[in-house]
């Protein structure tokens, strides 16, 4: 991975009188899977299509390699998109669907077909040219869709929420083909979804969102292992958050139990939220603790067990391979260095606002 490709200077966009995104700045560079992860109504189709020039910015630039695309069409920039909502064209089998877009551009009738050939062969779907897309299922009309976007050699492939429409055993399966593409081919990628697990399969690095804001900016294992806000925590797997006061450095007070850390440069006796992973919260025997519980709840959940641990008037999910029956008095234990701290907002406004700085 070298330079920025991409770079989104101080993106403002509105729709009437809502800001949809506010002020946002990014980059991606040549050669990443970049993911735009975020609940519901973020803004992330919106920030995909500034960068595919379907949709012009209020304030702000796009530049790809340098130079200023943002009064770009779409048609003028080197990428190419597929939409949340793909469409093939019905009434065309699948070799004139992936064809349409090199027709347009005058390409010759043998490479035409042989960036066919090629392409089905990419996305798995060979000896399928002559197929008419309502003959195919969903994930392999998915498929065709990327073919289609491949075959015109974009630098970058712009995919939103791709794999939305499958069930979970084909998502997964085409997760490792978009992967293996992105090897094969050597394009960027940028991906939407609101996924969790999707994003921390596939990408480089991940773009987390909230109401337009940008909250981190990470590889996976960052945004997992050190989320920066209680949003992130809480948006990227499970987890037990707590309203916390941090006494001083490396002791953090957590439902009135004072729990070694390893932070530092908080403050004496300041509000923070405190985030324990529930594979990180140790079962033992409750003399031997400083918090005890009871188990609340129980779940097999083939690797692990799953359960809800009532102490100090907190359910805590934990995940254990030990199995702990409903009813068990058990003490909590967590490692110091598994306990993130971090700054409470003082809003909600400045939640949302606790941005990309
Ligand atoms: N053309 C438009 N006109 C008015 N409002 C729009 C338009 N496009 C998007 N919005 C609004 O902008 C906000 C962000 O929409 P966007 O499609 O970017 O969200 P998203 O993160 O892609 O969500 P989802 O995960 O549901 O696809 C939403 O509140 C949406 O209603
Ligand atoms: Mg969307």
């Amino acid at each position: 991975m070298s330079n920025r490709l991409i770079d989104l200077q101080h993106i403002t966009k509105s729709f009437g009188s809502s800001i949809i995104l506010d002020d946002m700045s990014l980059y991606i560079r040549e050669n990443e899977f970049l993911t735009l992860l975020g609940p519901s109504g973020c803004g992330k189709t919106t920030t995909l299509r500034i960068i595919g020039g379907f949709e012009t910015p209020d304030k702000g630039q796009v530049l790809f390699d340098g130079k200023d695309i943002t009064n770009l069409p779409p048609n003028k920039r080197q990428l190419n998109t597929v939409f949340q909502k793909y469409a093939l064209f019905t009434h065309m089998n699948i070799a004139e669907n992936i064809a349409f877009g090199l027709k347009i551009k005058g390409k010759s009738k043998s490479y035409i077909k042989d960036k066919i050939k090629y392409a089905l062969k990419l996305v798995n779907l060979d000896g399928y040219e002559n197929r008419m897309p309502d003959s195919l299922s969903g994930g392999q009309q998915q498929r065709v869709a990327i073919a289609r976007a491949i075959v015109n050699e974009p630098k970058v492939l712009l995919l939103d929420e791709p794999l939305g429409a499958l069930d979970l055993k084909l998502r997964q399966d085409m997760q490792y083909e978009l992967i293996r593409l992105k090897n094969e081919l050597g394009i960027t990628f940028i991906y939407v979804t609101h996924d969790q697990e999707e994003a921390l399969t596939m990408s480089d690095t991940i773009v987390v969102m909230n109401q337009g804001y940008i909250q981190q900016i990470g590889t996976p294992e960052d945004i997992y292992n050190e989320p920066e806000n209680a949003f992130v925590a809480d948006f990227i797997g499970d987890s037990n958050i707590f309203d916390a006061v941090m006494l001083q450095d490396k002791l953090v007070r957590i439902l009135g139990a004072k729990f070694p850390c390893v932070d530092t440069g908080f403050g004496t006796n300041k509000p923070v939220d405190a985030v324990i992973r529930p594979e990180d919260v140790e079962l033992t025997a409750p003399e031997n603790s400083i918090i005890q519980g009871v188990v609340t709840h129980l779940i097999f959940k083939g690797v692990h067990y799953e359960m809800e641990v009532t102490a100090n008037g907190f359910e805590w999910l934990v995940h254990s391979t030990g199995m702990y029956p409903v009813g068990t008095p058990v003490g909590i234990k967590v490692d110091p260095f598994n306990i993130q701290i971090m700054h409470k907002p003082e809003s909600e406004d400045e939640e949302a606002a606790a941005v990309d700085e």
